[in-house]
């Protein structure tokens, strides 16, 4: 799996980067941008709940 953060939709809620610190950061801006665009194994379910509870359905998931 693979995650990444569609600039033009992210509005700065967060709620990625508190889900998933480890896959998900703030910039200074208070965007979200993916740390590693590959998620490992063991964290798929929740990058996939993460991308799942954006309201701005901006984490896309491949
Ligand atoms: Fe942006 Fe959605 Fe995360 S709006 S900060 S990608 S929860």
């Amino acid at each position: 799996m693979k995650v990444s953060v569609d600039s033009d939709r992210c509005r700065g809620h967060g709620v990625c980067a508190a889900l998933c610190p480890d896959i998900f950061e703030l910039t200074d801006d208070g965007y979200a941008e993916a740390r590693n665009p590959v998620v490992p194994d063991d964290r798929v379910d929740a990058a996939a709940d993460a991308a799942d509870a954006c309201p701005e359905h901006a984490v896309v998931v491949t």
